[in-house]
């Protein structure tokens, strides 16, 4: 076991009684899901040893511990991207912390734009795969075999149980395929056209490599992206950071509505 990530287990152990074994994690504009949280006990990442902090706004940066709609929850008021400048091994040692930490499950949730031209921006998607466009990938080096193992299968990463049991409730909502790449310059007109061939719906800078993690550690999850705003090139309009938030702000209670159902038939 790193030993990095058992202090900065110690220190979270030590510093909440709370043992969620279902972590939430919130993307640009969706953080208002944290004031949701019942008796929040809150812990900044600059407090923790080791660990990263989030630095990209409309992140707060603080595990919330408490509970959402009736479940006991760590939320992630704030991720780690990799054009932050951290390495794809420091959000691996976040999600070591959390494996180690008891964490089961894992809601992730992400903005993004909508490279399929029949999404509209303020779309909920549930996203069924992944594309690495990163060109990186956070299990490189030495693997830790109390982990998981060196040639992890993706499809693990998935709760494909868990998709069905919301799919059931919003027979509705879309599902696509999520490309990353790691930003922060949008992506260009020409890039988009290349990533709608390559079989992408969706395109953000985050949620890979964190899947990929959980694809390693056995933590099952499932993603739902909002689409903020049409990708680059097909409106005649310049993208930009203020719109997402906009976007994600409008979508609140939609939303709110689905985090709630899906927390509801999480087992
Ligand atoms: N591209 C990449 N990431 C994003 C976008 C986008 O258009 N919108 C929100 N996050």
């Amino acid at each position: 076991m790193d030993s990095k990530v058992k202090e900065a287990y110690e220190y979270i152990s030590n510093h909440t009684s709370k043992r969620p074994k279902i972590a939430l994690i919130l993307g640009s504009g969706l953080g208002f899901l944290a004031d949701n949280v019942e008796g929040g006990e809150s812990i900044s990442y600059r407090d923790i040893p080791n660990f990263p902090y989030s630095t990209a706004p409309g992140h707060e940066g603080k595990f919330v511990f408490g509970k959402l709609f009736g479940r006991e929850v760590v939320v992630l008021n704030g991720r780690f991207h990799i054009y932050e400048g951290w390495d794809p091994t420091d959000i691996k040692m976040v999600f070591h912390t959390l494996k180690l930490f008891g964490i089961e499950k894992m809601l992730i949730t992400n903005a993004s734009g909508a490279v399929n031209t029949s999404y509209v921006p303020g779309d909920i998607v549930m996203v069924k795969d992944i594309i690495n466009l990163m060109f990186r990938n956070p299990l490189r080096g030495p693997n830790d075999e109390d982990m998981g193992p060196r040639f992890p299968d993706m499809l693990g990463a998935f709760d494909r149980e868990w998709m069905e049991r919301v799919k059931s409730v919003f027979p509705e909502m879309k599902e696509g395929v999520y490309i990353g790449l790691t930003g922060p310059s949008y992506e260009t007109p020409a890039e988009i056209r290349a990533v709608r061939k390559m079989g992408a719906d969706l395109v953000g800078m985050s949620t890979v490599p964190e899947l990929i993690i959980c694809a390693h550690v056995g933590i099952k999850a499932i993603v739902f992206s909002c689409a903020t705003n049409m990708a680059a090139g097909i409106l005649e309009k310049p993208l930009s950071h203020k719109e997402v938030l906009e976007v994600a702000d409008l979508v609140k209670e939609k939303f709110t509505k689905i985090v709630e159902k899906a927390l509801e038939v999480v087992w």
